[in-house]
């Protein structure tokens, strides 16, 4: 462009004709020139449009796949500036807490968390600054439903000049994990405990094999000593009568002198109380054994005529004898017999579980009180136990009667008294039963068939 311009301004002689083809030539150059280079200037703006396209379509491509990866992520991912204010947060954060987008962006990191111990979590955090920090756990609440735990691991976020600009925080719920490790747990617990209540199961099996030996044994010397012992009560009755008749008539010197060495009169004043002190050890010793026999179970028969009404006083009287508190009894309709047909050991050991599990339950209530009521029908009698305990829970309710359910420490329950004692109920064909009283406290009821002859 410079050339023509000063050809045109240079002062040249030409005829006027030439001088204007010249000038004409000179334009069109010009033209040409200036055309050229719209051409290129045209040419490296359709490249640079096209490489704008191509980076711009890059970079949506970019986002695209960084969004999907955020997207497809389980973990839960937010996004902080520097002074703990939530940038961005993916997919499973929103599904997690059940907030949307516009409910989280922007909010401090500690309002999104409830408990007060969480929020000083978060300020140890953002305190930590430039430094990595890993599996700190952290619930989140959520929109519906318990916090879930989760466990973070935290790393911090510099721009593209290399500036802190935030952190980012991965965190992964680990609710799912903690129920299943509670659940092993417990399995692991349940496990211990009936492997533990296997082998006292089997410790009182051994255990009620030797007593029923013992038993066994004792039984026949006891019959005889307990005989002989009845004996020797009449025949030393017939004595004193005997002596006190020849004592009534003068003895010669030698019998008196032999009367008094011996000291006969003292002998026969202590007979009575000897031969009774000998009747009432052998008929404890009897009752000794007859109560080894039925810890043993050696009666099997179901089909006695027993009374529920004798045996629920004695069941009541041997647990309050243990408790090392007062308890409150009201009993109605346990004075008069109630005779239902079954094994008065196996029913024993029934009420004896059912009042020591009503004492066992009221052991820490103010004023412990048992109410057992025992009602007669027809075809059946029944007794029911309320307590003023603190009930069974909704949870617990249908497995009390599964073996090895119990909510008691390792070693006071072993969980098998109220499975053993429905086992016993059935057989007998009655029915046992639990509900929880209106006013608190647990009700059993026990119905047994009554006898009939
Ligand atoms: N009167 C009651 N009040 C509240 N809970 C009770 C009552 N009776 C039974 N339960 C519940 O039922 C559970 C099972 O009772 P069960 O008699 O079978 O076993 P246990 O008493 O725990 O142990 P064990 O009888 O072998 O010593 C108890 O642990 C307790 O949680
Ligand atoms: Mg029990």
């Amino acid at each position: 462009m410079t050339a023509p311009h000063h050809a045109l301004n240079a002062p040249v002689s030409l005829p006027d004709d030439s001088l204007a083809a010249a000038g004409q030539e000179l334009a069109e150059a010009a033209w040409i020139d200036v055309i050229q280079r719209m051409d290129e200037v045209y040419s490296e703006l359709v490249a640079s449009q096209e490489t704008l396209e191509t980076k711009h379509r890059e970079l949506a491509e970019a986002h695209h796949f960084t969004e999907g990866v955020l997207a497809a992520m389980t973990d839960v991912l937010v996004v902080c500036d520097t002074v703990g204010k939530v940038r961005q947060v993916n997919r499973a954060m929103l599904q997690l807490t059940g907030h949307a987008e516009s409910e989280l962006v922007g909010r401090e990191l500690a309002e999104l968390v409830e408990d007060s111990q969480a929020r000083s979590q978060i300020a140890t955090l953002l305190a930590a600054g430039r430094s990595d920090v890993q599996d700190v756990e952290i619930a989140l609440p959520r929109q519906q439903g318990e916090p879930v735990p989760v466990t973070w691991n935290v790393s911090p976020l510099y721009d593209g000049e290399g500036r802190y600009s935030g952190f980012v925080a991965v965190g992964r719920p680990i609710g799912e994990l903690k129920r299943a490790y509670a659940q092993l747990q417990a399995a692991h617990q349940a496990l211990k405990s009936a492997q533990a209540q296997l082998v006292q199961a089997e410790k009182m099996a051994s255990l009620g094999r030797l007593v029923a030996g013992v038993a066994h044994e004792l039984n026949n010397p006891i019959s005889f000593v307990l005989g002989n012992a009845h004996a020797m009560q009449r025949y030393a009755g017939k004595l004193t009568r005997y002596l006190n008749a020849i004592h009534a008539h003068d003895l010669s010197a030698e019998n008196q002198a032999l009367r008094i060495e011996l000291k006969i009169d003292r002998l026969i004043a202590d007979l009575p109380s000897l031969s009774a002190g000998l009747m009432e050890g052998a008929e404890r010793s009897g009752h000794i054994v007859d109560a080894l026999k039925r810890f043993s179970a050696v009666e099997e028969n179901t089909r006695q005529r027993v009374d529920l009404a004798d045996l629920t006083q004695r069941a009541l009287h041997w647990v309050s004898r243990a408790a090392p508190f007062r308890v409150e009894v009201i009993n109605t309709g346990l004075d008069a017999p109630a005779w239902v047909c079954g094994s008065a050991n196996q029913l024993q050991q029934v009420l004896v579980n059912l009042i020591q599990n009503a004492f066992d339950a009221i052991e820490k209530t103010m004023k412990p009180r048992l109410e057992l009521s025992i009602t007669r029908q027809a075809q059946s009698v029944e007794l029911q136990l309320h307590d003023n305990g603190s009930g069974i829970s909704e949870e617990a309710l249908p497995l009390i009667f599964d073996p090895f359910f119990t909510t008691k420490p390792i070693g006071k329950g072993t969980g098998l008294g109220l499975s053993i004692s429905y086992g016993i109920v059935e057989r007998h064909g009655g029915m046992l039963s639990a509900a929880n009283l209106p006013q608190g406290g647990a009700c059993f009821t026990l119905s047994l068939p009554a006898f009939k002859d």
